[in-house]
């Protein structure tokens, strides 16, 4: 695991956005991407380049449970609202948060991954240490799986609604195996809520209540954080 801290979202945006770069250059084909506010700025980079994206394959980490595609909260709307109106994909895939069976929807997303195999992943972090919405306690042998979402990440995601009741209780997420199986993974994590995830992700013991920490497995993990997520290492 690598591990840079910089001055703020935008210079931490633009390394991740070089680091993208050069795995394109590298004749990468697929992306692994996330929602959140994390990612905001590095998906704004890519819109103001000119990079194409027409041979790409896009797989997003997770969804919530009960939202369709066009509703505004739902991060099937957040990813067409802030990257792929701007920029298509060849194929752009997410969980569908709407389907009535979400086994058969669990294996459709986990045959697709096993088509295209991530070759670049972007990552935020949960200040519980989730990635994707694999929280605490989630085996590091997980697929996509149906995730009942904790109190914290509940709280913690109720800024993007009008209040805390409309959260969605459950999502459809990317296991941990499955995020491991990327061959580069790019976690991003700004501000002073992320630092005792980040410390413990990068200084801590290996562990399933710390999901972020498995990363410390990875044979290609780049970790970028401001200074204030940095401030407990
Ligand atoms: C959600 C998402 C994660 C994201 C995390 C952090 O739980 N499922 O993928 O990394 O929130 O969000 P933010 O970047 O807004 O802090």
């Amino acid at each position: 695991m690598k591990v840079f801290t910089v001055k703020d979202q935008e210079e931490g945006a633009q390394l991740a956005f070089n680091l993208l770069k050069e795995k394109l250059a590298a004749g990468a084909k697929t992306l692994g991407l996330a929602t959140g506010s994390t990612p905001l700025a590095f998906y704004q980079k890519i819109v103001a380049s000119d990079l194409d994206f027409s041979e790409i394959r896009s797989i997003n980490l997770d969804e919530y449970v009960g939202l369709a595609a066009d509703d505004p909260q739902s991060y099937h709307f957040f990813m067409n609202e802030v990257l792929f109106k701007f920029k298509p994909f060849k194929d752009s895939f997410l969980p569908d948060g709407s389907a009535a069976d979400s086994d058969a929807e669990i294996r459709r997303y986990n045959q697709l991954l096993k088509q295209y195999p991530i070759d670049f992943q972007i990552l935020g972090l949960g200040s519980n240490g989730h990635i994707g919405f694999n929280e605490p306690g989630t085996s590091f042998d997980s697929q996509t799986h149906l995730v009942d979402l904790t109190d914290e990440t509940i709280q913690a995601n109720a800024r993007f609604f009008d209040k805390p009741s409309d959260v969605p209780k459950q999502a459809l997420s990317m296991g941990i195996a499955s995020i491991m199986a990327a061959e580069t993974i790019v976690l991003m994590a700004y501000g002073r809520q992320k630092a005792e995830a980040a410390a413990q992700m990068i200084k801590g013991p290996v562990s399933e209540m710390l999901p972020a920490s498995v990363l410390q497995k990875h044979s290609d993990t780049v970790v970028i954080l401001d200074e204030e997520a940095a401030s407990l290492l």
